[in-house]
Formats: structure tokens, sequence, C-alpha cells
């Protein structure tokens, strides 16, 4: 049966009058709304563990904005969590985790169905919102993607540069192969229960993988993306995947064929123009608004964002921010936005 959401629409590769749209965090700090819930929650942590708060979070950008999707709250660092890593934020700075740079330590990670002991909160959080999401609005699940997420497990903290995990790359490439492998077996895992949970579409974020060159990123970007969807293709055949390999750069061209992907997002980094010519003539793309306009608003804002919609109006396109809006953006700019995609 062909699909009628528009989200879906798109990503079986329809070209659409108007792009649906929907933003990268858009339940989060820039709404006064998702403060109050989460001062309510306690820390951030637990709000990705309490399924009413968490589905509560995921709805607030629905119900004032009425993006045509919705994407689940929780975060990528849950599921080295739920691999046994200690977790914590701090606030102002960012994650913490215990770090994993030994054969030892990678030893004492656990695999297999224990995840969900941790992770079912988020698939109770997936069941909620099917049941309270408009019928036009498409659930999206997530994972981060092998690499960026040991980025974080071998740092213990988010990095500029990613220094951490490239050392360790090049001093014991057969262990750092062992973490992106069973990352890679455990994202399985996770999306496939947020799909048999309600998830519509999964989106697989690869935030550092532009800081990965030639084979290394075959290795760890491609290839880990390309055995994640294969296998959730296998399991639930049909369903729709969005890769965001971000700032790949020339490593978007001819990633969703390689991958399987049914959608490529793409940063702002990339020129629409490019993206369409080198990205789109494979299918469709999902982009790329610079996360700053929804800051400073404005004409700007307006004219940035038709000429996104027009340079790729000749193929199918989700629109959206090229990286998730920041706690600084003002709600009034997000309308702006959403009027200017849906209204021209
Ligand atoms: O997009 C969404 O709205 C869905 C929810 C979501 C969050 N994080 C909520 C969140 C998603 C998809 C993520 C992904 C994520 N988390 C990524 C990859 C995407 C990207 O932005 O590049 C990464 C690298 C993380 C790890 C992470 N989580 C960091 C580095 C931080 C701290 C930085 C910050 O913005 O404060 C988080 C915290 C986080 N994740 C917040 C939210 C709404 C802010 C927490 C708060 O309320 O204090």
């Amino acid at each position: 049966m062909a699909p009628t959401k528009k989200i879906l629409r798109a990503l079986a590769g329809e070209t659409l009058p108007t792009p649906p749209i929907w933003m990268m965090r858009q339940a989060g700090r820039y709404l006064p709304e998702y403060r109050a819930t989460r001062a309510q929650a306690g820390d951030f942590l637990s709000l990705c563990y309490n399924s009413e708060l968490a589905a509560e979070v995921t709805l607030q950008p629905i119900r004032r904005y009425g993006f045509d999707a919705a994407i689940l709250f929780a975060d990528i660092l849950l599921l080295p969590q739920a691999l046994g890593t200690d977790l914590w934020f701090v606030t102002g700075e960012g994650p913490r985790l215990s770090t994993i740079t030994t054969e030892a330590e990678f030893e004492k990670l656990g695999r297999g169905e224990m995840i969900h002991d941790t992770l079912n909160p988020v698939y109770e959080t997936v069941r909620l919102l099917r049941r309270e999401l408009p019928e036009e609005t498409t659930l999206i699940g997530f994972a981060g993607a092998p690499w960026t997420v040991a980025t974080y497990m071998i740092a213990g903290r988010g990095t500029k540069d990613q220094g951490p995990a490239h050392a360790l790359k090049a001093e014991n490439r057969a262990l750092f192969q062992k973490i992106v492998d069973r990352l890679t077996e455990s994202t399985i895992d996770y999306l496939s229960a947020q799909i048999d949970a309600g998830a519509e579409v999964v989106k697989i974020f690869d935030s550092w993988a532009g800081s990965l060159k030639g084979q290394d990123f075959h290795d760890f970007a491609l290839e880990p993306a390309r055995i994640i969807i294969q296998e959730l293709k296998a399991r639930h055949p049909g369903i729709p995947v969005i890769a965001f390999p971000r700032e790949a750069g020339e490593g978007y061209v001819g990633f969703a064929k390689a991958t399987g992907a049914d959608c490529v997002a793409v940063d702002n980094s990339v020129t629409p123009e490019w993206a369409a010519a080198k990205v789109q003539v494979d299918g469709c793309v999902q982009g790329n608004l610079a996360s700053s306009h929804m800051v400073t608003g404005g004409q700007a804002l307006v004219d940035e964002t038709r000429h996104i919609v027009q340079v790729f109006s000749k193929g199918p396109h989700i629109f959206n921010l090229g990286h998730g809006i920041t706690p600084d953006a003002d709600p009034e700019n997000v309308q702006l936005m959403i009027d200017t995609v849906r209204n021209g």
C-alpha cells in the first residue's frame, strides 16, 4: 500500500509540491515548555527514562508547530549506558562516560538482549507516542552511528576533534574494530526494538562522520551503516532509514546507494545546489538550513529557506536544518521557517 503521510511519501521517492518539514532537536531548550518539563523531571537522563514526560516533550513541538514528523525524545548515549558504561551529564558541559580504551574494559561491555533492560522505557515512550500523535505525523526513532557513539565511549566525553578515538584506531585497530562491531550489533537490536514498538522511520546520527577520511570513512562510517540498514530491512521489510553522516562532504556522494539508506541528511557545509546534483540524484535528501537562522531570523531566514526549497524542488526532499537547533534560538523564527516552507 502506498504511504499517505508526507514524510513517508518523500522517503518512498515522491517529489511533493511542498516538502514535509521537521527539525533536529525540535524538542529542546529553546522551548519554554521543554524547560518546564525538564525541570519537573530533574536531570536530563531522568527525562529520557520517564516515558510519560519524554512523550510529552516529543509532542510539544508537534502541538506548537504541527511538524510533519516527531522524533523520539532520547539520546544517542543511552545505548552505551545500556551496555554497562557509566553515563552522567554535567550541566553546561555535556556528557561524561566511563571510558573503554583497553581489551579488559571492552570485555566488561554487555551484549545482546541485555540492553533492553535499560532501554525498555524508551520503547514505552515510542508506544505512548504512536497512540498520541496526530494521524498525519510520522514518528522517527533514532540511534547514534557506531563511530560517533564510540568517540564518546573512548574519550569519556565530547571532544572537538575526536582525538582519543582516532588515537585508539591508530594504536590498536583490532580493539577499535571490536568496539565498532559491538555497537553495530547493539544498534541493530536497539533500532529493531524501536520499530517493533511503533517507530515508522529510523535515523542514524553520525555527527562526527566528517572526521573520518578515506579508508576510515569506508570502514567506520559507511560499512556500519550498510550493515545496520541491511539487517533492519531484513527484519522489518520496507522500514525507511535516514542516514546522517554529518560533514561527510564528498562522502555524501553515493552514500545512499552504498548503504541502502532511503534518505541522506546533509548538513549546511554543502550548498543545496551541490547536494541536489550529487546526492538527490540517488533519492530523497533531508536538509539543510543553517541552524544559526533560528537565532538571527529576518529576511535572510526567509530568503535562504525559499532558496533551499526551490533548489531541491525537482526531487524528493524533507526540509530540515543542517544540524540541531540551539538553545538560544527564537521560537518565532521556527514559525517563520515553517510558514515560508509551506506558503512560499
Ligand atoms: O532531535 C531530537 O530532538 C531528539 C532527541 C535527541 C537528543 N539528542 C536530545 C538531547 C537526539 C536525536 C540527540 C542526538 C545526540 N545526542 C547526538 C547526535 C546529534 C547531534 O546533535 O549531533 C549527540 C552527539 C548526542 C550527545 C549529547 N546529548 C550531547 C553532546 C549533549 C550535550 C550538548 C547539549 O546540547 O547540551 C546531549 C544532551 C541533549 N540531548 C539535550 C537534548 C535535548 C540537551 C539536554 C538538556 O536538556 O540539558
